[in-house]
């Protein structure tokens, strides 16, 4: 272990605005690189952590600008608090869910994940971290909480001087009783897809004429997509787009969606469009799945793979129950129900759904926002909704759409939209909440687009595991008829408030199953709207995106 007098103290005024969000601690880069301030939420965590003597911690991240300087902090500072044992992707990489198995697998004390996710990098963009526990997943609202408290008292923190670590050669070293090793971020969690997949399957139906294209964005993911999907099943390297990670995700914004990941959308609408593709985002744990002129909402993902089990070997021995996050489509609730296996309704952010995942009461579980995950990590997982789709068009041996469109007609279509409007002002953000949270008592009943309100409440959630309770999780409506509007402010953004406004409109009817989702729920859009009262409130008479 490193002598006392090797780690130096370095006296600093707290910062008071370390409070970790859905997705941990996310900031500008000039924040977040500003001197001290990494360290002092390190130092937070760590005195909120009483690690175990000689404790091991996986550290990765997905490559953004600055990743590289914040793993040697950690390095440094894990050193000081008498870690014994770091597990480090190389170059510093991991993905996201690729570092969850990680901690898992190697029965590690914990991780360090260094990511803001989608939203853009570089020197202008954002940077984020966030402390998984042992269990893989993030830390629960009690430590966050316990590490917040800590960062607004600190007085400052402990770090050894020592020459950086160097993270590009596979292998174990050791430096005074520190022991780093450095990994092939995508060797194990390959391991574990082969597990979960079966690959000869996969390969056959690549061999047999069928094609997918990946759309990396600069992210993390390129080098896993390139071992997996190339390598391993055979897939065209050509197909896997932007696959090298760069710190600066090339420009793009790293986000599976339809609007940032538009080049895909178009490559759909080909005539030659391939059977399958898919986009990730900047750390891999989202995922957009797409075909010939057709996008899979994720809320229908979800449902339809839980429809679909069968055809992933990963879900042999059945699936116990699923979770879905609140504002996400109520798609998944009609395929539980049919199946006879419980659904449960969580506040947004994955966290939320890893006591479920711990404790066993599901398999599967999703969020309106391209995540999909299971049982095998505790975040969500892209690469892994992509094998399983490949999985499920591989069986069946049909095409998504025609999956998707079967799958409609037995349980009706549940068409789905989110609504972000980008408020300058975080207080008028803030009001609009407000505003309905004072008028939701006296909604139900009432008239709403020629219906009536069936039920109108702040979500609160108790977990059924800890009994913990999560108050005022997002404002919903449910219409009669099968609509629902829900409200929620981002908890992820990092300037202004994004008000985010989900649409929802189950349709039964089998002549109105291929409908264009714009047109079907603009009425609700702007039903949405003057509920609200956001244009008065923010001045915003149209979102600013639509998704
Ligand atoms: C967003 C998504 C949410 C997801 C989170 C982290 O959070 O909406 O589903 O868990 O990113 O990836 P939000 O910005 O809405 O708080
Ligand atoms: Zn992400």
């Amino acid at each position: 272990m490193p002598l006392a007098s090797d780690a130096r103290f370095v006296p600093c005024k707290a910062f008071t605005d370390q409070k970790m969000g859905t997705a941990g601690l996310r900031k500008k880069v000039r924040v977040l690189a500003q001197p001290h301030y990494l360290e002092m939420f390190l130092q937070a965590v760590f005195e909120s952590l009483r690690l175990p003597k000689g404790a091991t911690l996986v550290v990765g991240g997905d490559g953004r600008f600055h990743n590289d300087v914040a793993v040697q902090v950690i390095l440094r500072m894990a050193m000081a608090a008498g870690v014994r044992h770091v597990i480090a992707g190389r170059g510093g990489l991991l993905s996201t869910p690729a570092a969850s198995c990680l901690i898992r697998e190697r029965r590690a004390d914990g991780g360090f994940l260094l990511t803001a996710s989608h939203n853009p990098g570089g020197p202008d963009g954002d940077f984020g971290i966030k402390f998984n526990t042992a269990s893989g997943g993030q830390a629960p609202a009690q430590l966050t909480d316990a590490i917040y408290s800590a960062s607004c008292r600190l007085i400052g923190y402990r770090i050894c001087d020592t020459a950086p670590f160097d993270l590009q050669r596979i292998g174990t070293s050791d430096r005074d009783g520190f022991t780093i090793e450095v990994v092939d971020p995508v060797a194990a969690y390959e391991q574990t897809m082969q597990q979960l997949f079966d690959f000869d399957l996969l390969r056959n139906w690549l061999r047999n004429g069928h094609r997918i294209a990946f759309e990396a964005m600069h992210g993390v993911t390129g080098p896993y997509a390139q071992r997996i999907l190339v390598d391993s099943l055979g897939a065209s390297a050509g197909d896997i787009w932007h696959a090298d990670p760069r710190p600066d995700f090339g420009g793009l914004h790293p986000d599976p969606n339809p609007v940032d990941a538009h080049a895909l959308v178009d490559l759909c609408t080909a005539a030659d469009a391939p059977d399958l593709a898919a986009a990730s985002d900047g750390d891999g744990d989202r995922n957009m799945i797409l075909a010939h002129r057709f996008l899979l909402s994720p809320g229908d993902s979800i449902a339809m793979i839980l429809a679909n089990a069968d055809c992933v070997p990963g879900f042999r021995n059945g699936i116990s129950g699923v979770a879905r996050s609140m504002p996400t489509s109520r798609a998944l609730d009609a395929v539980a129900a049919a199946l006879g296996i419980s659904c449960y309704e969580t506040p947004t952010g994955w966290r939320y759904f890893c006591n479920l995942l711990e404790s066993g009461r599901i398999d599967l579980c999703g969020e309106e926002s391209f995540g999909t995950g299971s049982s095998h990590a505790r975040e969500k997982d892209g690469l892994w909704a992509v094998l399983c789709w490949m999985s499920v068009l591989a069986k069946r041996n049909e095409s998504l759409p025609a999956i998707a469109t079967a799958h409609w007609r037995r349980y009706g279509r549940h068409y789905y939209q989110r609504h972000d409007y980008e408020i300058d002002d975080a207080a008028a953000g803030e009001a609009v909440v407000a505003g309905l949270r004072d008028r939701v008592p006296a909604m139900p009943g009432t008239r709403c687009g020629g219906a009536q309100i069936a039920q109108a409440d702040d979500f609160h959630y108790r977990d059924p595991v800890d009994g913990s309770e999560s108050a005022r999780q997002g404002i919903r409506v449910i219409i009669d008829g099968g609509r629902r509007i829900v409200y929620r402010l981002s908890g992820t953004g990092t300037t202004g408030a994004t008000l985010r406004v989900y649409l929802e409109q189950h349709e039964m009817r089998p002549e109105r199953l291929n409908d264009d989702p714009d047109r079907v729920l603009a009425p609700l859009g702007t039903l949405a709207r003057e509920t609200a009262d956001i244009e008065r409130v923010t001045g915003l008479g149209a979102p600013s995106t639509r998704i």
